[in-house]
């Protein structure tokens, strides 16, 4: 059973005097008990605080209470409002139960009554947050976007999902890069009640300061050279939702100071404006890097650690979890295709040091360069077939072409992991040099790249190639 001091609830009546009472009598008798003297001050009042219950006057200056009701219901509000009026019509009732209220009462009445029925609509409130978060559970049996995994750290994660999803719990999914860590905020988001509502993701190492600032706080117009109007930031549009910051190890100290202050006392300043405003979102945050070294180094705050880290949620490197690659294999090439089982011997041995997104990269790639839905060893990037993860350009995409030197990487060094994006920039600037230079002719441009015509047209027509791209200059 609940106590009464669990129930928050707002009493609102333009009779200063009986408002007083009321309050003081609730306050007395356990409730956590707040006021407002009119409509506005009502919505003021609950867009800072969650009310269970409200106590609500029918007439009152301004924003009448069946309008109040109306803008309760319209933000999905979770209070239950018992009416309180003294001028009932039937007609009112009606509207008023229509939009959800939980009881229609007229005054004078009795006070001990009146607080049974809060409990009662109190009742109603978590029996309704129940029923939702069961729907979400359901929900998550048709997964929106789907985790694949058989090992046993892999059931782990995702029990842990399933508890923690849940929670309003901020947590902290650590991993190295390609583990999944955006995939298991996704799921954590969908698994709780905000999943009707936005997620909003920020990578802090993709934005300098100034801007991951006024990214995630807003900013008003004028603060700073180029701010041509105000904007809300990304805890704004994620407000009733999620914010997933991703490498959060990457934010700048002042900032990790002001996103401290949101998390305590859930409330912010756009960049530029003295206004506080309260904000609803609960913090996902993932890293690859090791935080408690960089607090330790002093890199990053100690206090900021905790609240971000109530839980964390670790995703192994896909070398320790080699049971999954042939089910990550199998769910990347899709239905239709198949896999050499020498390819396969390969895959499996390989090392994947950029982890799943590299294997869906192999995949991918693979599909591409293969003949009749058929992966065979010869598809596979060069370093899975060398069996070598160490750091390399990566294969240029047509076999046979050994002779000339795929694209230079601009910036220096390629990483290890190349993005898919990447590999196709360079594939594509590869046949679309070829094309030019063969003049368009198909036969002779894919005896250079090495493959047979057929193969030619599919990697156009995959990498939507134009005929415009290659026959520019050369007419
Ligand atoms: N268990 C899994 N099942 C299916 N697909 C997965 C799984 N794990 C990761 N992926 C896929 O691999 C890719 C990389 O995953 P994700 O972006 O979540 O990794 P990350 O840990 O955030 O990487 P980074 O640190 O580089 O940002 C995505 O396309 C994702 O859909
Ligand atoms: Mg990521």
């Amino acid at each position: 059973m609940h106590e009464r001091h669990e129930i928050a609830l707002l009493v609102v009546d333009d009779d200063d005097e009986l408002r007083g009472s009321m309050a003081r009598m609730f306050t007395r008798h356990g409730f956590q008990t707040q006021e407002a003297a009119d409509g506005d001050a009502a919505l003021t009042a609950a867009q800072c605080r969650t009310f269970d219950v409200a106590i609500l006057d029918l007439k009152l200056p301004g924003l009448s209470g069946i309008e109040l009701l109306q803008k309760f219901r319209d933000s999905h509000s979770e209070c239950e409002v018992i009416v309180l009026t003294d001028e009932g019509t039937i007609e009112m009732a009606v509207q008023a139960m229509k939009l959800g209220a939980y009881d229609f009462l007229t005054k004078p009445f009795p006070a001990r009554d009146l607080e049974k029925l809060i409990a009662k609509a109190y009742e109603r409130g978590q029996l309704r947050r129940e029923n939702l978060r069961l729907k979400t559970l359901l929900q998550r049996s048709q997964p929106k976007s789907e985790m694949i995994g058989q090992s046993p750290a892999m059931q782990e994660v995702f029990r842990l999902i399933e508890r923690a999803g849940p929670s309003d719990k901020a947590i902290l999914i650590q991993g190295e890069s390609g583990t999944g860590k955006e995939l298991v905020a996704r799921a954590l988001h969908y698994s709780s009640l905000r999943a009707d509502r936005p997620m909003v993701v920020i990578n802090c190492a993709a934005l300098p300061e100034t801007l991951l600032e006024s990214e995630l706080f807003g900013h008003e117009k004028g603060a700073f050279t180029g701010a041509v109007s105000a904007k809300a930031g990304l805890f704004e549009t994620a407000d009733g939702g999620t914010l997933f910051i991703d490498e959060i190890g990457e934010m700048p100290g002042p900032l990790q100071a002001k996103l401290l202050r949101v998390l305590e006392d859930g409330s912010l300043r756009r960049v530029g404006s003295l206004k506080e405003r309260r904000v609803d979102v609960r913090l996902l945050a993932a890293t690859n890097r090791d935080l408690i070294r960089d607090v330790e180094a002093g890199r990053f705050r100690q206090d900021l650690f905790y609240r971000i880290n109530v839980m964390s949620l670790d995703l192994p490197p896909l070398r320790e979890r080699r049971g999954d690659i042939p089910l990550l294999v199998a769910h990347f090439l899709g239905p239709h295709w198949e896999l050499a089982d020498e390819a396969l011997q390969r895959i499996n041995a390989y090392p994947w040091p950029g982890n799943v997104r590299q294997l869906l990269n192999a995949i991918e790639r693979a599909k591409i360069m293969a003949d009749d839905n058929l992966v065979r060893v010869h598809d596979l990037p060069r370093e899975v077939i060398q069996g070598r993860s160490g750091r390399q350009r990566p294969a240029g995409i047509v076999s046979g072409d050994a002779d000339r030197e795929p694209a230079a990487c601009p910036g220096g060094d390629p990483p290890d992991i190349w993005q898919l994006d990447d590999l196709w920039a360079l594939e594509r600037a590869k046949v679309v040099e070829v094309l030019r230079r063969e003049r368009g002719n198909k036969m002779r441009a894919a005896r250079a790249l090495g493959i047979d015509r057929r193969k030619l047209y599919r990697l156009m027509e995959k990498l939507k190639i134009q005929t415009s791209e290659w026959c520019g200059d050369s007419r």
